[in-house]
């Protein structure tokens, strides 16, 4: 990697903003394969009023949308007078905690031949812990000069390095004109010298990054495991992960009905009863009730103990409850 193409911001979240500023207008739109991170709908749209155009996956065994799902996607922004502008992937992902396969590239290929810009935000790179197959999709599939202008990558402190108060994001970009505006604009959110100096002087200590990057992945690793053990131990489904620090349960099997409504009186009965917090669905813009993101990396292996007996014992309460009700 070239130096000279990585432009620093104070955290990814700067990062988009910029972007979505360089690269959009206002009212523009940007493709995002649901569900995705909640707050990547401030971050396009609090500014720079850009619109985010969910796309809801039919196949949920990968939640990677077809190439006519897009089209649908942006068939149906531009009868609102919506352009999409960019495709917006997170790989790993959150909230699901997988990585795209190398057949999603053509998702990408679809987007730079539409002159999109595809931006991967990539704050999980270093938290896999699962198989994971490499994928190298700017030197197979597109020619140098469109990857340079419409391929780019977002990186942070935050996760994988759990920094997240250091505030330090990155932007990997060979484009010309959006490195030129980082010069100028990147000063409003830049990272002090100070900052930049220390983790550098981190960086540069490849026994411990090494270390370290092991030791948190094999960490994530036990805590997945924890979890996902308890929630095969009440027959819970869950989109298996490899990555990051999520898991996407499903629990539409605890809904009083398939709406909105009931997933929100289900966290809330959660969040009360368990006093476990998990995301609901419905802010990761998916489309079908009944489904959360599980947060599992917060907290050591005993303490997350706790919350899975908790939420384990909560599942099986209310499975007894229905069969009295319905006996
Ligand atoms: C996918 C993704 N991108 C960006 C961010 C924000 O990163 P930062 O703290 O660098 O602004 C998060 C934080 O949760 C995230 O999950």
């Amino acid at each position: 990697i070239d130096p000279s193409h990585i432009c620093i911001s104070s955290g990814v979240t700067a990062v988009l903003d910029l972007f979505f500023f360089a690269t959009c207008d206002p009212g523009d739109g940007c493709l995002i394969p649901a569900p995705y991170f909640p707050a990547f709908d401030n971050d396009m749209n609090i500014r720079n009023e850009v619109a985010p155009l969910p796309v809801q996956p039919k196949d949920t065994h990968t939640y990677i949308p077809t190439v006519a799902e897009m089209d649908a996607a942006v068939d149906e922004a531009a009868k609102r007078n919506v352009r999409a502008r960019v495709l917006l992937i997170t790989n790993p992902g959150n909230p699901l905690g997988t990585l795209y396969p190398e057949a999603t590239l053509k998702l990408l290929l679809w987007a730079v031949r539409r002159e999109m810009h595809v931006l991967s935000d990539e704050i999980y790179a270093n938290s896999k812990f699962g198989y994971v197959a490499q994928n190298a999709v700017e030197e197979k599939l597109l020619s140098p000069e469109m990857v340079a202008e419409f391929v780019h990558t977002a990186y942070g402190m935050s996760k994988d390095f759990g920094m997240n108060g250091f505030r330090v994001g990155c932007l990997h970009t060979k484009n010309g004109d959006l490195l030129n505006l980082w010069q100028n604009m990147g000063m409003f959110a830049a990272v002090s010298n100070d900052t930049q100096h220390a983790l550098a002087v981190m960086l540069q200590d490849d026994t411990f990054v090494d270390f370290y990057v092991e030791e948190n992945k094999r960490r994530l690793k036990n805590s997945y495991n924890l979890l996902t053990s308890a929630f095969t131990s009440v027959k819970l489904n869950y989109m298996p992960a490899c990555a990051a620090m999520f898991c996407w349960l499903d629990l539409r099997s605890l809904l009083t009905e398939c709406t909105f409504e009931a997933e929100r009186a289900l966290w809330k009965e959660i969040l009360e009863d368990c006093k476990v917090l998990l995301t609901p669905g419905e802010a990761c813009h998916y489309a079908e009730p009944g489904f959360f993101r599980v947060c599992y990396a917060s907290m050591p292996p005993e303490h997350l103990q706790v919350a899975c007996t908790r939420l384990t014992s909560f599942v099986e309460k209310k499975r007894r409850k229905r069969k009295l009700s319905s006996a």
